[in-house]
């Protein structure tokens, strides 16, 4: 047995806190008194066949990101997400379910990236106190007795590529079968998922299809998604990539400052740091032809995931000037809102101040309500005669039909009690 876990199988020294392991068993006791048969004693399990390698970071929860059920897929987790590890698991899988897919997901933000080779990871286990150096042996790690291997990642979309390589290359496992990778966007503890590379399987002309729709620029490491046409103008998402210089950030928010500087008509008005702070969905409009980059931009929304409630936050929704009234705004909002059922948050809110009559009625066309008044909530922005702002809110579970949301007033459904309760914490909405 390896002698370093020995040890901390053999060590007998007194906890100065209560084992957390305590409060698991205390939890399955209650469980196992709801225990449901139906559910997890399926006959053909995992029964869609799929197989998830993934990372073993703390904040992915695979469940939610892919709206997984029990007994559905095969999960095999390990440090980075890696082929190699999970090669054992994963041909006994192959062997015994019938698995017709696999997706390798690795993920930004992970303690793999964090060094770039494996003799920082030496390094760094030699200073931990407590390490018994004499003892560190790394090499049964290894499949190569000389050259032991931790897997640090030093490029993201690398390591998913490399994966799947040694997916192809290894006769054990299955290659008739559909191989994905992906990248995970680890922000603020939950994630999107953007499928990044290419399958083994699949044909040419997809291949390209989805070279086409993606491109990244240079100068600010974004990379455009299209999700589709709208009269003269495109949509794209834009994700902030894993890896970015400093040089890039910087670049991306200067120009992500001077877009909402002038939509809003505030020259004056600082948007610091916008990307870092607010960049888990990013959706903008393009004019048809016009070079794509973050320089040109003509209509944007800027939202990031609140953990606490699993919510997402809109920081900002603005258009230019000159193409306003088009429908892009009432676009944008569609589609964040469509985003958001599909990551199954639990609400959409935002901060409008409430002499923005155009935004009001855009919200409320699109089944927002006011949550709160907040006096003095734009405190210094000039832009309005008053500084108040109303907190405006979407509850997901009042949506009832997803494609007509914003065009249609029966797509959201408010509750007679809810619009009473509205009412009552915001009176100032219906004063006016
Ligand atoms: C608010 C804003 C994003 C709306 O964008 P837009 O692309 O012009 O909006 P749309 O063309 O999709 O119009 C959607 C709805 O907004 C409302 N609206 C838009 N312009 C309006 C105006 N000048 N007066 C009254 N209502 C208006 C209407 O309800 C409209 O729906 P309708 O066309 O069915 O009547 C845009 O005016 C803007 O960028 N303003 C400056 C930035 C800003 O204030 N952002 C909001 C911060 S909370
Ligand atoms: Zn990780």
């Amino acid at each position: 047995m390896n002698s370093i876990l020995a040890a901390a199988l053999n060590s007998s020294g007194v906890f100065p806190f209560k084992p957390f392991i305590d409060q698991c068993c205390a939890q399955n006791a209650v469980y196992a008194r709801t225990y449901d048969e139906k559910i997890y004693d399926a006959r053909d399990s995992p029964s869609k066949h799929l197989v998830i390698i993934c990372c073993m970071d703390a904040r992915i929860d695979l469940f939610r990101i892919l709206g997984l059920q029990p007994g559905e897929v095969h999960i095999i987790q390990n440090g980075g997400g890696r082929l190699r590890d999970a090669v054992r698991s994963l041909v006994c899988s192959q062997a015994l379910s019938h698995t017709k897919e696999v997706m390798i997901i690795h993920h930004t933000d992970c303690g793999f990236t964090y060094f770039s080779n494996n003799k920082q990871i030496l390094a760094s286990l030699r200073v931990r106190t407590g390490t018994r150096t004499e003892q560190l042996n790394p090499s049964q790690l290894s499949y190569d007795e000389d050259d032991p291997d931790f897997m640090p990642i030093t490029d993201l979309e690398q390591s998913v590529r490399d994966d799947l390589a040694e997916y192809k290359k290894n006769p054990l496992l299955k290659q008739d079968i559909i191989v994905r990778g992906f990248t995970l966007w680890t922000v603020m503890a939950l994630a999107t998922i953007e499928q990044q590379y290419h399958t083994l399987s699949g044909n040419a002309k997809e291949r390209s299809m989805i070279r086409q729709s993606q491109f990244t620029e240079r100068l600010t490491n974004i990379e455009f998604i299209h999700l589709t046409d709208y009269d003269d103008y495109r949509l794209y998402k834009l994700i902030h990539k894993y890896g970015s210089t400093q040089a890039q950030t910087f670049t991306v928010n200067k120009w992500l400052e001077e877009y909402l500087q002038e939509s809003f008509e505030t020259p004056n008005r600082y948007y610091p740091n916008t990307v870092q702070w607010c960049s888990t969905t990013m959706l903008a409009f393009f004019i048809r032809n016009t070079t794509l980059s973050m320089k040109n931009i003509n209509a944007l929304l800027l939202a990031r995931l609140e953990a606490y409630d699993n919510s997402k936050y809109i920081c900002y929704i603005s258009v230019l000037k000159e193409h306003r009234q088009n429908g892009l705004g009432t676009k944008l909002l569609n589609e964040i809102i469509k985003d958001a059922i599909q990551a199954k948050n639990s609400r959409i809110s935002l901060h409008a101040n409430t002499e923005n009559k155009s935004a009001l009625s855009l919200y409320l066309k699109c089944g927002m309500r006011c949550m709160a008044y907040i006096p003095g909530y734009y405190f210094g922005d000039q832009t309005y005669a008053t500084q108040n702002a109303f907190t405006m809110t979407l509850q997901i579970k009042n949506i009832k039909n997803s494609t007509t949301v914003c065009h249609s007033t029966t797509a959201v459904e408010i509750s007679s009690q809810e619009e009473a309760l509205y009412k009552q914490q915001c009176p100032q909405a219906f004063t006016g």
